[in-house]
């Protein structure tokens, strides 16, 4: 471990010293409603193996059914409260951006040279890039990881997506007084249930592949061409709008381009046809910095027949349908819009196994296996996508201005 010295009343420095383990931090999330945390028992061993030494607060995997006596078989030591774990550590895994939530400051239990890997928000929220600068942390963002092949296994937006998506359909089958599946019983025959995803990113085909393997009949619309033939893979139909429009929607990372209004217009027109007759829509489109496109309104809504179901996946973005509220569950016109906040957290033991792996495979490669120390690469595609702030200062391109 290293050798801690103050500096100041309120800036802690710590050197480390040679031959010492490096210390990874896990503190308990205290977001509310915030179930998931930053590293599994799996992830433990491995990281273990790798050289690090864990901490883990008391109680951090509790809403993830990771009690401290699986965290310390598998080799963590368990911290008594926060402060054990981010500020006498080397590098910080979190879920959540630190916060003051649950009288806790964790901005201000970080010292000075910590390395904070987690989800930031940074784009959204300059001031927190700026405080982990002043606080002399180098923080790396993780989901602005780009998105290339060999980041994928790093990628928290699909680990956390591909679950929302699965969960969007499991809510949607909680509130609808019907099944999904076709059943010829002696009773009669009940006819499949009709299933729409509009969006389709990683959650919109979770969503597809669930209600598909629920026995639903899956028809699934995007602006992005390229999705038609994903849509067609998993048996769903995919729904056409404009394809002279649509070629031009995609940009060059993959993500959609916010689309003219007469797509929203011709998008609409076809959109309030189909949407009649469905029993469930699950909506998912986003658009990276902007606020989400609204898809369904309250005329759609209305049009829905009664006792349908709405998930709506963007409403913390701003909501793809008219209507959601952020957190509630709501009735308007006879039809459920379900608008759950942190979708992931409510599958929060596997959101959190597959975060902490995408966590592992991101500091893998900043090991050298030989010595076991860091030795990053500061000029990777991965680091440089990532890397918010370092020796006080904010360096990330699109937070600087310098990004062409
Ligand atoms: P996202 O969460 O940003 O958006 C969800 C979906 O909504 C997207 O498919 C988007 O095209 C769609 N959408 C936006 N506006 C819409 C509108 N007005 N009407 C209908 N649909 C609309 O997307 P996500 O899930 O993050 O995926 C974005 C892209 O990144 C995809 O191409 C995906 O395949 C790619 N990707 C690449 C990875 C890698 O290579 N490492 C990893 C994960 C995703």
């Amino acid at each position: 471990m290293g050798i801690f010295m103050e500096n100041s009343p309120s800036v802690v420095f710590h050197i480390f010293s040679e031959g010492a383990k490096m210390k990874i931090g896990v503190p308990k999330e205290r977001v509310p409603q915030e179930k998931r945390v930053a590293v599994s028992p799996d992830s433990i061993k491995k990281l273990i193996a790798l050289g690090f030494e864990v901490v883990v607060e008391s109680g951090a995997g509790d809403g993830a059914c990771f009690s401290d006596g699986v965290y310390s078989e598998a080799g963590a030591s368990i911290a008594r409260d926060a402060a054990g774990a981010l500020s006498d550590v080397d590098i910080v895994f979190k879920v959540r951006p630190p916060s003051k939530d649950g009288g806790v400051d964790e901005l201000s239990l970080l010292t000075t040279g910590t390395i904070l890997v987690s989800s930031l928000g940074v784009m959204s929220n300059k001031p927190l890039a700026d405080a982990l600068a002043q606080q002399g942390v180098t923080a790396f963002a993780m989901e602005m990881l780009p998105r290339i092949t060999r980041a994928q296994s790093m990628d928290i937006l699909s680990s956390q997506s591909n679950l929302s998506g699965y969960k969007a359909v499991l809510d949607a089958a909680g509130e609808l007084g019907r099944a999904f599946p076709m059943m010829m019983t002696a009773a009669g025959t009940i006819a499949p249930a009709k299933v729409f995803v509009m969006g389709v990113g990683v959650a919109g085909l979770q969503a597809i592949a669930t209600a598909k393997r629920m026995g639903a009949v899956v028809t699934a619309t995007d602006v992005r061409p390229a999705t038609k033939e994903q849509v067609e893979s998993l048996g769903g139909k995919f729904l056409v709008v404009d394809p002279d429009m649509e070629k031009d929607a995609q940009t060059e990372g993959g993500y959609a381009k916010e689309m003219p209004p007469e797509y929203f217009e011709k998008q609409k027109q076809v959109v309030a046809e189909h949407i009649k007759k469905q029993d469930v829509v699950i909506t998912t489109a986003l658009i990276p910095g902007r606020t989400a496109p609204i898809l369904v309104t309250d005329e759609m809504v209305k049009s829905m027949p009664s006792g349908a179901v709405i998930v709506d996946l963007a409403v913390e973005a701003g909501g793809n349908v008219e209507g959601s509220e952020l957190g509630k569950t709501v009735t308007k016109h006879e039809v459920t819009i379900v608008g759950h906040a942190n979708v992931p957290s409510r599958v929060a033991q596997d959101a959190s196994t597959l975060f902490a792996k995408n966590l592992l495979n991101f500091m893998t490669p900043l090991v050298d296996g030989e010595t076991q120390k860091l030795n990053i690469d500061w000029e990777d595609e991965i680091i440089q996508g990532t890397l918010v702030c370092r020796d006080g200062s904010v360096v990330h391109p699109a937070l600087t201005g310098q990004e062409s």
